[in-house]
């Protein structure tokens, strides 16, 4: 009993409203003085619905049986008067219901991009572009708007329906017992529908963001898709997710759009009992004929808005699922955190120290076997190896981007874990493997938000990368737009750019993933000579293929498969006769 009990109260929005609203009230908060504003105007908007339904017991017995003129001159006027009013109160309410939910909707956007800027690296890997964009960005338009209406609709709805019921009870409460029965039938098919949309909607999700995503990677890949001439491939791939659309909203429409018909099924049945009892009240004289209409009409006022609350009450469900979805979002949290009184990391004194380190990105599949490394202060550490040795994921453990399984790293003898994730990647230069440049001018992509940046540091740091030529030629110079992702760039520009940045960024550690693996020999020994002035008094672990670029480290250190198999200054390598050598042997033997 108490389980159904319990069901029947889920089946309530009232419930579900007050539960959704204590979750959404810090986002209301700010705004709650004109959410009421807007809350309390629904009530007259809904309570005047009973006001014309109310005139027509007076209209009937005094006019119509009566026959006095008296009142029927009054109520073309007070029909007018009411609805006027009522529509202004509509205009004012819905004008500032939108400002509210718009309110809402920003400040909903703002707190989920805020935590998705603090989700780790690792959550990022195991997700695509659609996901985020659907789950961060659309949950929050139809969580806030859907909410904000369904209150207001749900509050109007509401007044209006008990004042009805008042003039229904007012008019006979014996009718007015059948007709609240009857509402009564719509509780349980409410509840029925609820768990059904909710787990396709999971579905509609999931479908929703692989549509996003297919048009991201077709933007993004498609020189690919051209030269590789998927065309018909991705066709056929994106007809498959819209059938998957097309599918699940055909599932929704029928497992939760019988409810409309339901209802007006259902309050075609309520409607017949009353006529039929009513004619009887009438004729035993227990209700006069005006009480009969205005009951009538009061009671299809009633049930007409009751018939499209299926269809309403859909968008509702709609809404509170997506305020799940982002407070599970808003729940997470990054697995990478600052510890409580975590140190702030000013400056290296001693170097860089890893000790046993090892890591796996995905649980059961180690990359990393206990990596043991020491790179003294002002040392340049080099990494040679095989791809998908490691080398990468190495220097990715440095600012943290991923936290160790086992091991530590160490800055000056403290685990980098002890400092906090802002001092430490601040002393950390680093030039990617597949450097990211973002829309907007060489300048921005330079200073990267430090606006306290001089133009004669980004001239020297564009002199050091082998730029300037190219940025004087260009007919806005440093403030050219570059495109989404650096496209109107080549791949060497765009390598060096982000050596520029490196160098203007101007920190005590510099990595420098396959820094000059785009560049032509020309370029790559102008660019060697800059990497040289950049390394200089600089803790540095720099990653190449071609040998020739990491001759000069302090320390060579060869990563096979996750192992260190050797290390040593080049000289040394080179005498041991080991992997390095044969390495070396097989670059040079041209
Ligand atoms: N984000 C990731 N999630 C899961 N596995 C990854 C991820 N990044 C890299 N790996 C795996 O980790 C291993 C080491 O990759 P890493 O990029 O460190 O190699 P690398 O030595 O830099 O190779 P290369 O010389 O080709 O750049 C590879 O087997 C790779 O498949
Ligand atoms: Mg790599």
């Amino acid at each position: 009993m108490g389980k159904r009990r319990q069901k029947l109260k889920k089946a309530f929005n009232a419930n579900l409203v007050i539960l959704n609203l204590k979750r959404m009230w810090p986002f209301i908060k700010p705004v709650w003085v004109r959410a009421l504003i807007g809350v309390l105007l629904t009530i007259p908007v809904g309570g005047l619905d009973a006001v014309v339904a109310m005139f027509l017991k007076p209209f009937m017995d005094q006019v119509m049986v009566d026959k006095q003129q008296s009142f029927s001159n009054l109520i073309p006027f007070l029909i007018v008067g009411f609805t006027l009013l009522q529509s202004v109160l509509l205009y004012a309410s819905d004008y500032i219901n939108t400002w509210v939910a718009q309110k809402i909707t920003i400040g909903l956007k703002r707190r989920l991009y805020e935590k998705l800027l603090s989700m780790d690296t690792a959550y990022f890997d195991a997700r695509n572009s659609g996901e985020v964009l659907f789950r961060y960005s659309s949950d929050a338009e139809t969580a806030s708007t859907g909410l904000i209406n369904s209150i207001k609709q749900f509050l109007s709805r509401t007044f209006s329906s008990i004042a009805l019921v008042g003039v229904l009870i007012y008019n006979s409460w014996q009718m007015a017992a059948i007709a609240v029965a009857v509402l009564g039938l719509f509780i349980y098919p409410m509840h029925i529908v609820r768990k059904k949309m909710k787990v396709i909607l999971a579905k509609a999700v999931v479908n929703s963001s692989s549509v996003i995503t297919a048009y991201n990677e077709t933007f993004a890949g498609n020189k690919t898709i051209r030269s590789f001439t998927l065309e018909e491939e991705f066709k056929k791939r994106f007809c498959q997710i819209t059938d998957t659309t097309f599918y699940l909203a055909m599932k929704m429409v029928k497992s939760t759009n019988w409810l409309s018909p339901f209802m007006h099924v259902v309050m075609s049945i309520g409607i017949a009992f009353v006529i039929g009892f009513g004619s009887y009240l009438i004729v035993s004289g227990r209700i006069t004929s005006g009480n009969f209409v205005a009951f009538t009409a009061a009671l299809i006022m009633l049930y007409k808005p009751l018939r499209s609350l299926g269809n309403y009450f859909i968008s509702i469900q709609n809404s509170f699922i997506a305020i799940d979805r982002i407070f599970e979002i808003l729940d997470l949290q990054p697995q990478i955190k600052d510890k409580e009184n975590a140190l702030d990391l000013k400056e290296i004194r001693k170097g860089i120290t890893l000790e046993d380190v090892c890591f796996s990105y995905v649980p059961g599949r180690e990359v990393l076997h206990n990596i043991n490394l020491e790179i003294p202060k002002g040392t340049t550490l080099a990494l040679v190896g095989n791809s998908g040795g490691g080398k990468t994921t190495i220097s990715a453990l440095i600012p943290r981007l991923y936290d160790i399984q086992s091991g530590k790293i160490k800055i000056d003898g403290i685990d980098i874990q002890d400092y906090t994730q802002k001092s430490l990647r601040k002393q950390i230069a680093m030039v990617f493997q597949d450097n990211f440049l973002f829309s907007g001018t060489i300048r921005d992509n330079i200073l990267l938000g430090n606006p306290t940046v001089t133009d004669e540091v980004i001239w020297t740091a564009l002199k050091n990368a082998c730029l300037v030529d190219f940025v004087k030629g260009l007919p806005q110079g440093l403030d050219t737009d570059i495109g989404e992702r650096g496209t109107l760039l080549s791949g060497g520009q765009k390598q060096r750019l982000a050596i520029a940045r490196a160098f203007v960024k101007n920190a005590p550690i510099v990595i420098l993933d396959e820094a000059t693996s785009a560049l032509d020999t020309k370029s790559e020994k102008v660019v060697q000579e800059a990497l040289d002035n950049l390394m200089k008094n600089r803790t540095v672990i720099v990653i190449a293929h071609r040998l020739s670029t990491v001759q000069n480290a302090d320390n060579i250190v060869v990563v096979n498969d996750g192992k260190i198999v050797e290390s040593g200054s080049h000289e040394n390598l080179l005498a041991k006769d080991g992997a390095y050598a044969s390495l070396y042997k097989m670059q040079f033997k041209k």
